[in-house]
């Protein structure tokens, strides 16, 4: 329940408002858990002074403590972490939560299906996937954005976009963008699909991720094989204070990956 501190190593301006931060360890030992951190599970940091937020883990898991978060300013302990510039300290307890089915992907046609900032915790499954080392069949990068500027990790898509399937879609753009204008349920509503071989993981904002279902399962993919990543208010983050509950879920302790067919009944709930 401490958190230890970390130094800010690198900080980086994704688009106005979101920066992704790269620490390390300031205090304590790594712990040599080769899946500490793992794709999809989450940190909460400590802004000293304005408090702790939920943050996704959004760089390549590692053992000798380094971690990578990248953040939207929304309120005060957002924009407290705003504030903090390369060499300063925040706190940082975790990891929570459990994270994405890797172990399911051998074998099979991923489509990672990412809206705005929903594109950070699924980042550590397409460094997993580059590396080889889930024996996907197939895998198609699908990612939404409001504009062409705001899309993160700008660089790395231009290179992902070389071994990967790489489909991209913004609300706005002008005549030079080369992808699709709109949202990104279109294209995934175009794609072809092996219903029997595909599987989903799917990050972004809540209306987003229930049109993205929704296509998918009308196009015949079956509930166990669509997985999406939930938010809530978090405070222990470790299944005591009931801040995140959802249903009869803990967000922080039994999320926040869920699958599709174990949650159905709660998502069609608005505003629960
Ligand atoms: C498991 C999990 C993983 C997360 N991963 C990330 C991540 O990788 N990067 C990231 O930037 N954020 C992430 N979040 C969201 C982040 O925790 C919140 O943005 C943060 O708690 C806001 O705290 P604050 O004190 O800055 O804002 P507050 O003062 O709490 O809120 C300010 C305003 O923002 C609104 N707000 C708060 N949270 C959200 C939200 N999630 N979406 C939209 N509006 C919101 C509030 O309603 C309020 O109007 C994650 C949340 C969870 C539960
Ligand atoms: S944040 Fe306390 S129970 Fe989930």
């Amino acid at each position: 329940m401490i958190p230890l501190l970390y130094r800010i190593e690198h900080r980086q301006e994704e688009y106005p408002g979101t920066f992704t931060l790269q620490l390390s360890m300031a205090q304590g030992r790594a712990v040599a858990d080769p899946e500490a951190g793992r794709p999809g599970q989450f940190n909460m940091l400590y802004a000293f002074g304005a408090g702790e937020v939920p943050i996704s883990v959004s760089g390549p898991v590692s053992t000798d403590g380094a971690l990578v978060h990248t953040i939207r300013t929304q309120g005060l302990v957002t924009r407290a972490l705003q504030r903090l510039g390369q060499g300063e300290q925040l706190g940082v307890r975790g990891p929570f939560g459990c994270g994405w089915p890797l172990e399911r992907i051998r074998g099979r046609d991923l489509l990672i299906i990412a809206g705005g900032l929903g594109l950070a915790p699924l980042r550590p499954v397409v460094y997993k996937l580059l590396q080889d080392e889930q024996g996907a069949r197939r895998v198609r990068l699908f990612y939404g954005a409001r504009r062409p500027q705001e899309r993160l990790y700008r660089r790395e898509l231009t290179q992902w976009a070389q071994s990967t399937e790489l489909v991209q879609s913004v609300d706005h753009a002008d005549s030079a963008w080369p992808g699709h204008i709109g949202v990104i349920t279109d294209p995934l509503a175009a794609a072809q699909i092996d219903t029997g071989k595909a599987l989903a993981f799917v990050c972004g904002p809540e209306i987003m991720m229930r049109f993205c279902i929704q296509t998918l399962i009308k196009k015949g993919l079956p509930e166990s094989a669509i997985y999406l990543s939930m938010e809530r208010n978090m405070k222990c983050a470790t299944g005591h204070c009931g801040h995140c509950q959802w249903g009869p879920n803990f967000i922080c302790k039994d999320g926040p990956v869920f699958c599709y067919r174990d949650i159905h009944s709660w998502l069609r709930i608005r505003a629960l």
